[in-house]
């Protein structure tokens, strides 16, 4: 797979689903992706991590990594959903519709895994453990005694979900090819549906998020957004390299 342009697939989300104009966030994503290019979306990595995906373990193991991190990532938003203060409910919902598409990714994992390795070195007992970790869907706001967030703690944690989409949708798109070389022809047409689906949840979290940063950004903290979208986006590219050299490629 070529090279993916992180500016080009920012704009591609945003238009694909409709989301107002954001000059000002499209110009901090051009900024971020100029100053740190992501090696997730270096051709390199998307080359090393098809090699890995031809031995059946490693993608069974990552197929399982993405639903633990998707439902992570359910739970992480409802939590942050729970500090959103109470004048911005509908920031509120937003994130929990988010956190239900999570946890519904989280499931659609397990199901590739089992569409894909029926016979995977994973025990069923792992395997049903795993589905009892998973949250189940509709996802409900945290209950949450601590104080609501300011706009500068919501702006961090609306960047580092933004760019987190990012890369989520970047290691999907790499997946992709991969799923589909091991599916069987009867289920080919389907696993491309449930990968393509995922993808365009992907992107609509981009947009929605990078939205959300537009209208902050309109509202007077501009150089605080880009400020800290940088900083997230830096961070985000070292937590990469630190996993590449660690463990491999993790989803
Ligand atoms: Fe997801
Ligand atoms: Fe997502």
């Amino acid at each position: 797979m070529a090279a993916v342009n992180v500016f080009s697939e920012v704009a591609a989300a945003l238009s694909v689903h409709g989301a107002a104009p954001c000059p000002n966030y499209m110009t901090t994503v051009e900024r971020a992706n100029g100053m740190f290019p992501p090696p997730y979306a270096d051709e390199q990595y998307a080359a090393d991590y098809q090699r890995q995906a031809c031995d059946p373990f490693w993608l069974s193991s990552c197929l399982v990594a993405n639903a633990v991190k998707e439902a992570d990532g359910a739970r992480k938003l409802s939590v942050f959903a729970g500090r959103i203060p109470s004048n911005r409910s509908d920031l509120a919902d937003a994130i929990i519709r988010h956190a239900s598409d999570e946890a519904k990714h989280a499931r659609v994992f397990l199901q590739l895994l089992n569409a894909v390795s029926p016979d995977a070195e994973l025990s069923s007992r792992l395997k049903s453990d795993i589905q009892a970790y998973l949250p189940s869907p509709p996802i409900t706001v945290a209950v949450c005694d601590r104080p609501p967030y300011t706009v500068e703690q919501m702006v961090d944690d609306i960047s580092q979900i933004n760019i987190g989409e990012i890369r989520t949708r970047i290691n999907q798109l790499i997946l992709r090819p991969v799923l589909l070389a091991h599916a069987s022809a009867e289920q080919e047409m389907r696993i491309q549906q449930v990968i393509d689906n995922l993808l365009r949840d992907e992107q609509r979290h981009i947009a929605y998020t990078g939205e959300i940063l537009e209208s902050f950004s309109q509202q007077g903290y501009n150089a605080f957004v880009d400020h800290i979208y940088l900083v997230r986006f830096c961070r985000f590219n070292e937590r990469t390299i630190r996993e590449l050299n660690g463990s491999g490629v993790d989803l």
